[in-house]
């Protein structure tokens, strides 16, 4: 790659060694997977099926020591101010107890706060509650909605939908499968000022009004990083559980963003979920490079993004309950790294995040998997599988869950030659297993979290603030423009658009 800077040049190596023939080499298996263990269990991450090799991690270590991920790795948990265009830190490690020492006080008072509402309120003092309406977007939807999909599907404590969308067919259908007589409103925004969410806001709180309930805004409880804004929206002090500014939006799944997980599961749960984080940062601070998760999966994306030019990075969860783990991992992985100048503003002449895209196996295996094996695209791909089901029926499910998930990635990796081309599979397909022993709150917690020091160490590599997200900004202006809310000229095609739907 001619844009590559000086010191990724060396990457480029002569003639590509197959992945598969790296496993002559003594000791690939052991020194290319990871076990980590963690509170509810060992995860093994094997990176073994992808083209990183010992000299490739010479390099890479090089790298890591030149841009000082040690050193920033320790900002981050120290509190420091590594979140610089916005100046301030990034604190969502010490919400689960890792951290600046008074951001760590802070958040386990913030979370007391929590518990105690979450408490009352499974003790009746909202009356009875059987399901929890919880509105946001991004960062204050996605998480709540991974963690209750995966872990809530047997007799959850609370009912709770998580509706987004601005679109009102989300809301109605929502509204369809709630009682509004038994239904607390959870209103999730760091800023408390994002349109979506407020205008889904005010409309539950209508429905609330028109279905005869007493009084609407008592039933609504805020998550927010801008208590102020959410007293003046009408809600009581008292039902606000704010969280720092320095946590995230798209980090915060472990602030009180994670109220409706713990009304949904109960609060040992969730302390589960925050333990499970835990451990995973003290994998991240304590382990070696070589031998530490989140820095050496970090390793094989710059590897692919960088050298081996990988537009895309493919995931897919082997197991229904983290169908929606593809779409979680879209905010953390491109809102986080989707940038284009340094942390100083200087652009880059490099790929940052590469597109993450997924979906479920084996679905995909009928739709997708094609191009993986034979398309002309080469792209790293990601299974995640669980050694335990989520399910009760034929252990032949499960089974088949499993081999389906190793055959795929054994196909990529071999492939198969034959007479005719057509039938031809080049093989040397890279991708990278993590095995969980089951889905459990504190699992979910360290994979989440894997995933967040991932990112992270990407970023430190490629020199960006991963912390930031101004490119949704602009849209953003020209909707509150379109909608009556300033002065502003539209090019010639959106005007013909805004004209042919009578807006
Ligand atoms: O527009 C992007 C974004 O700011 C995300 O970063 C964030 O998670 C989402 O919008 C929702 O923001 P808020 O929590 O402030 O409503």
């Amino acid at each position: 790659m001619s844009n590559m800077p000086a010191d990724w040049g060396r990457f480029a190596g002569p003639e590509e060694v197959r992945i598969e023939q790296l496993f002559t080499q003594a000791d690939r298996l052991k020194d290319f997977s990871i076990l980590a263990d963690m509170p509810g269990g060992e995860i093994y991450f094997d990176l073994s099926k992808t083209h990183l090799d010992h000299a490739k991690l010479d390099l890479f270590l090089e790298l890591a020591d030149a841009r000082a991920l040690g050193d920033m790795r320790a900002a981050l948990f120290a509190g420091d101010e590594i979140n610089t265009s916005e100046g301030r830190a990034a604190e969502h490690t010490a919400q689960r107890g890792n951290g600046d020492d008074d951001s760590v006080s802070l958040a386990q008072h913030l979370q007391d706060r929590m518990r105690a509402l979450v408490e009352a309120i499974h003790g009746g003092a909202f009356g009875e509650i059987k399901h929890v309406l919880h509105i946001g977007i991004g960062g204050s939807a996605l998480g709540p909605d991974l963690v209750i999909d995966a872990l809530g599907r047997e007799e959850p404590l609370c009912h709770v939908e998580v509706v987004s969308n601005v679109d009102g067919a989300a809301l109605e259908e929502a509204f369809a499968r709630l009682d509004p007589a038994t239904t607390l409103i959870a209103i999730a925004s760091k800023t408390f000022t994002t349109t979506e969410t407020m205008l889904n806001a005010n409309s539950a709180v209508q429905w609330l009004e028109q279905e005869g309930v007493d009084d609407p805004y008592g039933r609504v409880v805020a998550l927010t990083a801008s208590p102020d804004k959410a007293v003046e929206w009408g809600i009581d002090q008292s039902r606000v559980l704010p969280f720092s500014d320095t946590v995230g939006g798209r980090y915060s799944i472990w602030s009180s963003i994670g109220f409706p997980v713990a009304i949904a599961l109960g609060w040992n749960e969730f302390d589960a979920f925050l333990r499970g984080a835990a451990a995973m940062d003290k994998h991240f601070l304590e382990a070696d490079f070589t031998r530490n998760a989140p820095v050496m999966a970090a390793f094989a994306d710059l590897y692919y993004a960088q050298i081996a030019s990988a537009q895309t990075r493919a995931v897919f969860a082997y197991d229904e309950r983290l169908r929606l783990l593809p779409s979680y991992l879209q905010q953390l992985e491109m809102e986080s790294n989707g940038k284009s100048v340094t942390r100083d503003g200087v652009p880059l002449g490099y790929p940052t995040a590469p597109i993450t895209w997924g979906g479920v196996g084996t679905d995909a295996q009928h739709a997708v998997f094609q191009l993986l094996h034979q398309g002309t695209h080469v792209l790293p791909v990601e299974f995640i599988v669980s050694k335990t089901p989520g399910h009760d029926l034929d252990p032949a499910h499960h089974q088949n869950l499993l081999t389906n998930c190793f055959a795929q990635g054994a196909a990529l990796m071999t492939g198969r030659s034959a007479d005719d081309p057509a039938r031809s599979y080049t093989g040397d397909r890279p991708s990278t297993t993590i095995l969980l022993d089951d889905i459990t709150p504190s699992s979910l917690g360290a994979l989440i979290a894997f995933y967040e020091h991932r990112t992270f160490v990407n970023a430190v590599i490629l020199g960006i603030n991963p912390f930031d997200q101004f490119g949704v900004e602009l849209g953003k202006e020209i909707a509150k423009a379109m909608n009556g809310g300033g002065e502003m000229e539209f090019d010639p095609s959106t005007q013909k658009l805004i004209e042919l739907s009578a807006l």
